[in-house]
């Protein structure tokens, strides 16, 4: 992959690294010279999969200390975790992996690419319940105050061999398009290595042509977010955080850096 000419990083934590995305995000961070850390309840698999060189720290999601311990003295926090589907977990872990690092990171200013889905601002459907509990992660992550970069993948592992080309998108208009895993974690490791990324929402999905060189001046041609906006910049408006379940709400009074709307 391309060397990204952004900010240096050094140690990068991942949630969700033993997962299908993650494990390539590691990869990739490794090849490139940083150190990535990777949070995991099995760390005995981990060490198995993972190429020696990636750093295992064992934990679950919803145990503050050991989130603590895993974002202690990193440089940056990428997420690509993810509930099973089915699992009725959204809540606890899609959705509360962005407090939770939040509440370990407490304050300390690294920036974090979180990795969502297309479909997050749609309305019905069958996933409805999963890709609710991913927006209100956008949602929070956007109002915290950190760096951030937040990616949508399409559908994974769909795409041809002529599908060489990244396609970043925004506005979740499209409601169905593949991504292969490969351009996800690209997108993911040059988002948390190019400062034209940060404050960004974008979808990804592969595309017939070329394979993207220009990572900087693809990112510098969306459009960042609004500064202090829920939503991202070409997003359908969402739910008033006052509509949101006390438990969002309570986590947007927390981590949220400006003001909110006084009823919340
Ligand atoms: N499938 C698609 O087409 C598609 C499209 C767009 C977005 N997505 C989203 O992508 C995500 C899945 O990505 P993936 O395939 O890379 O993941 P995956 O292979 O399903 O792995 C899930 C990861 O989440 C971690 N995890 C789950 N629960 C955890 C907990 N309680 N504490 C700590 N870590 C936890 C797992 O860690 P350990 O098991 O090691 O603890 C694992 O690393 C899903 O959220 C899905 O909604 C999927």
């Amino acid at each position: 992959m391309t060397q990204p000419a952004g900010p240096s990083m050094n140690r990068v934590l991942i949630i969700g690294g033993t997962g299908s995305i993650g494990r390539l995000v590691a990869a990739h961070l490794l090849e490139l010279g940083h150190l990535p850390r990777v949070l995991t309840r099995d760390p005995a698999r981990a060490r198995r999969s993972l190429p020696s060189g990636v750093e295992v720290a064992a934990g679950e999601l919803a145990d503050p200390t050991a989130v603590r311990a895993a974002v202690a003295g990193v440089d940056a926090v990428v997420m690509t975790h993810g509930a099973p589907y089915g699992s009725g977990d959204y809540a606890a872990v899609d959705y509360g992996a962005v407090p939770a690092v939040l509440d370990a990171l407490d304050r300390h200013r690294v920036p974090v690419v979180l990795m969502s889905s297309i479909g997050v601002t749609a309305t019905g459907g069958q996933s409805r319940e999963l890709l609710e509990w991913k927006r209100r992660g956008e949602r929070l992550l956007r109002v915290s105050g950190l760096p951030y970069t937040i990616v949508r993948p399409g559908w994974f592992g769909g795409g041809s061999g002529s599908h060489q080309r990244v396609d970043l998108r925004q506005g979740d208009l499209t409601e169905y398009g593949p991504v292969r895993r490969e351009h996800v974690a690209e997108t993911i490791v040059q988002a948390l290595l190019t400062e034209s990324a940060t404050g960004r929402t974008v979808e990804v999905f592969s595309a017939d042509g070329p394979a993207l060189t220009d990572f900087p001046g693809a990112f510098l041609a969306t459009e960042p977010d609004r500064p202090g906006d829920l939503d991202g910049a070409r997003d359908r408006p969402g739910p008033r955080p006052e509509t949101e379940p006390e438990r969002v709400r309570a986590d947007l009074r927390r981590h949220a850096h400006i003001p909110l709307t006084p009823d919340i």
